[in-house]
């Protein structure tokens, strides 16, 4: 018994010493941003009510075959008629910042063509308007995939470049409506992971692909991403060239990007895996962040697909260079990179559209971190740490927001709801994110802001409902919302402010 009490009290002292060396909120800079994120499709619902338009995920996910279980968003979790409880949520939990985004559809029913939808003005603006009477600022993303899919039909979407004047226009009805009290605009979360996902993956859409990357052959998948992130960027930079010119000054925002981010690991300790890794970097990262801060695409990039990769106009370089207040981060972590020029590699990775590299989580069947429930996402926090230092170094420490970052739980055979309610590996993944995060920042990272994601359990892309995020449970039939614990602890984390750590 004295042995049994001896270890109890030994395991005692030491996890209350671990307490001490808890991430805490006030090492953070006053004033940080601290919030979760949703995006309008994943979690609205009301998909087909007031007057929204069709957008090309209400179509996609409606396509048999495309969505785990075939499921859609057309409910989700019902937050445009529950959206006064969530923020009732959101301000239990003490966040001071919510990233939401809009869905265009809702606004503008068939993309450009056609009037403004007073209902979803009015959505926004309540939104809006609740959110900021309980002291958290909207950061508020103006496209976030839910493309109208007349847009689609009329021309492909972002495959033409008459897009770029449409997305001008929507943004401007955003600006105009709702820029009076945003102070934080994202133009479009994650070009990067949408022009691979909708145009060479084909798992989202307009879902073209071509083999050796898909057994679709819709699209052409070695120019089509090349295209659509072009268009993708010049949309970016003449929304940020209209919000500078007629709306900053007075309205006294700032404007940015959201990018889809991993570090790459070399897989082996060779010099040909360390520069697949830096390629990596430059046709992931470097291919959405190069042209809006220095007005050209990686030379890497260049070099390895030449002219398939289309060029921009002086008058678009300079219009792109600079385009940026701040980069937003959404980060899950890291993978390996491996060389293709030389080694055996899977024949998709061995293109030039793909940098002649392979990424995977894997080395000598050993995880990079601990799986999550996303087949790509590992617990990586160092992985965060080090982007952030990247893209600090590489672009010049422009300010920088955690955009996303969050753990989806492993669903196993026979797990029950109240396993996804203790979802202790999701209060260690934030402890141990956020404290990377601080070892960046204390490296000099100009970081304001840091976003779970995601308030809720909600509609995973392709991978339907199963893929679970959130702070808290949906229960898919009632749609009410549950804490997990992770709530108890995100809450407890934000309201501690005192210094005595
Ligand atoms: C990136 C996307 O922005 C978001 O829509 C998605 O649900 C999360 N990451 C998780 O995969």
């Amino acid at each position: 018994v004295v042995f049994t009490l001896f270890c109890f009290s030994l395991l005692h002292v030491q996890s209350s010493h671990k307490v001490d060396d808890e991430i805490n909120r006030s090492q953070f800079p006053n004033g940080f941003l601290f919030g979760t994120s949703t995006s309008s499709y994943q979690i609205e619902g009301a998909a087909f009510e007031d007057g929204k338009g069709l957008s090309n995920w209400d179509k996609f996910s409606h396509t048999p075959g495309m969505i785990n279980n075939d499921e859609n968003g057309d409910i989700a979790n019902d937050h445009y008629h529950r959206y006064l409880e969530d923020i009732k949520l959101m301000s239990s939990l003490g966040i001071n910042v919510y990233r939401f985004s809009i869905s265009w559809t809702r606004i503008l029913p068939r993309g450009i063509y056609g009037d403004i939808n007073p209902s979803g003005v009015m959505f926004y603006n309540n939104l809006i308007d609740n959110l900021l009477l309980r002291g958290i600022e909207p950061f508020v993303t103006i496209h976030h995939q839910d493309l109208p899919e007349e847009l689609e039909q009329r021309y492909g979407g972002w495959l033409s470049p008459l897009i770029q004047r449409d997305f001008v226009h929507f943004a401007e009805i955003c600006f105009k409506s709702f820029g009076d009290r945003v102070k934080y605009w994202v133009t479009i979360n994650e070009p990067n992971l949408v022009a691979d996902f909708g145009f060479m993956r084909g798992t989202y859409p307009p879902g073209h692909c071509s083999p050796p990357f898909g057994n679709c052959y819709t699209g052409n998948s070695d120019v089509e991403p090349l295209l659509a992130m072009h268009n993708m960027l010049l949309s970016h930079a003449k929304a940020v060239d209209l919000y500078r010119k007629q709306y900053q000054a007075k309205q006294g925002g700032t404007i940015g990007i959201v990018a889809h981010t991993f570090m790459y690991e070399p897989l082996r300790d060779e010099e040909c895996d360390r520069q697949a890794a830096n390629r990596a970097l430059a046709f992931v990262i470097g291919w959405l962040l190069d042209p809006l801060v220095f007005g050209e695409y990686p030379a890497d990039m260049r070099s390895i697909l030449g002219s398939q990769l289309p060029r921009f106009s002086s008058k678009e370089k300079s219009l792109l260079r600079g385009s940026l207040d701040f980069i937003g981060i959404n980060n899950y972590g890291a993978l390996y990179a491996k060389d293709c020029y030389l080694s055996t590699c899977p024949l998709e990775a061995a293109r030039p559209i793909k940098g002649f590299l392979q990424t995977t989580g894997m080395r000598d069947g050993i995880p990079i971190g601990d799986q999550t429930g996303m087949k790509w996402f590992f617990v990586v926090p160092k992985g965060m740490e080090k982007i952030v230092d990247y893209i600090k170094i590489k672009y010049h420490n422009m300010p920088m927001y955690i955009t996303e970052n969050g753990y989806s739980s492993p669903l196993n055979a026979g797990m029950t709801m109240n396993d996804l309610l203790h979802d202790f590996k999701r209060i260690e993944y934030h402890k141990a994110y956020l404290a990377a995060l601080l070892r960046a920042m204390r490296k000099g990272a100009d970081v304001r802001g840091y976003m779970v994601w995601s308030l809720f359990d909600n509609f995973e892309w392709n991978s339907g409902y199963d893929k679970k995020f959130g702070l808290y449970y949906v229960d898919r039939q009632t749609l009410e919302r549950i804490p997990k614990l992770s709530v108890e602890w995100f809450s407890s984390f934000l309201n501690n402010t005192s210094d005595d750590t």
